[in-house]
């Protein structure tokens, strides 16, 4: 099954009655499972694909469809539960709530959701955020405000917070942006474990050792796909440096 199918997706933004057109009649799929990775040079509307296509924003024309189902046939309550309860997100501007903890950040898509109610189940939501902020290397940060940490355990408590709900699939803007190697070497180790798990991940990067990771890269230019590069599966094992040999020969012969 395909978990997420694109077809003729554009999108026009008009600021100051000039029209742009940041996405034309763009055509793709994401099989159910899968991990891509979105790269292509800055403004070529990689974040606008990503904010679309996850129901963030409206679309000018097209459809989406996300498991089967066609997004723009959701009133705003369906889409604000099928976000909460089946996506994950992870944005570079981060939305996490001040006078939040860390912690209570992290376990509050779960307590807005349908599962969030009665006692056992918070329990469980409870279990798993420290389950998750213990993988994640967060768990002594856990009472902090968000302004009291690094941008790299900022990241992360955001990993933690958009696997809160196992969602069916994650949306991730460079994930890894604002990290040092260390940092975002831990990220894409959970990212794949969560993969190889089934959850399915779109995300966009910058950073070529990400990209090797994913199974297959797509490039983006000007609002169109203009290829894709299918790497297969990563094992968790192998060297990324032939893979990263591969995307970054590809890259140069789509003139990135
Ligand atoms: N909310 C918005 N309103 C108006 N124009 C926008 C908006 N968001 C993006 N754009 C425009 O759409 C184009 C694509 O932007 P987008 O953020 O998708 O690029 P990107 O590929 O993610 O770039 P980067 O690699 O720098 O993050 C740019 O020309 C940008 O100015
Ligand atoms: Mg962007």
């Amino acid at each position: 099954m395909e978990s997420l199918k694109i077809r003729d997706l554009c999108k026009t933004y008009i600021i100051n009655k000039r029209q742009n057109n940041v996405l034309k009649n763009v055509n793709m799929e994401i099989k159910e499972g899968e991990m891509v990775a979105v790269m292509g040079p800055s403004g070529s509307g990689k974040s606008t694909l990503l904010y679309t296509v996850s129901g963030m924003d409206h679309i000018t024309a097209g459809r989406v469809d996300f498991f089967g189902k066609d997004l723009s046939s959701l009133n705003a309550k369906q889409m604000s539960d099928l976000r909460l309860d089946e996506m994950g997100f992870i944005f570079q501007q981060m939305y996490m709530l001040k006078n939040l903890s860390i912690y209570d950040n992290i376990i509050l898509p779960a307590y807005q959701s349908k599962r969030g109610k009665g006692r056992e189940n918070r329990k469980e939501i409870n279990d798993r955020a420290k389950e998750l902020m213990h993988k994640l290397g967060i768990s002594e940060i856990a009472e902090h405000d968000i302004n009291e940490v690094s941008g790299g355990q900022l990241q992360r408590a955001c990993i933690c917070r958009s696997l809160i709900n196992n969602p069916k699939m994650i949306f991730a803007d460079e994930p890894t942006g604002a990290l040092n190697q260390q940092n975002s070497k831990e990220v894409m180790k959970e990212l794949n474990r969560i993969n190889r798990e089934g959850t399915t991940v779109m995300l966009v990067t910058h950073d070529m050792k990400v990209a090797a990771k994913s199974d297959r890269v797509l490039y983006i230019e000007d609002g169109n796909i203009k290829g894709e590069f299918t790497l297969g599966k990563y094992t968790g094992k192998e060297e990324t440096r032939e893979r990263e040999r591969k995307i970054s020969n590809w890259l140069m012969e789509m003139g990135f």
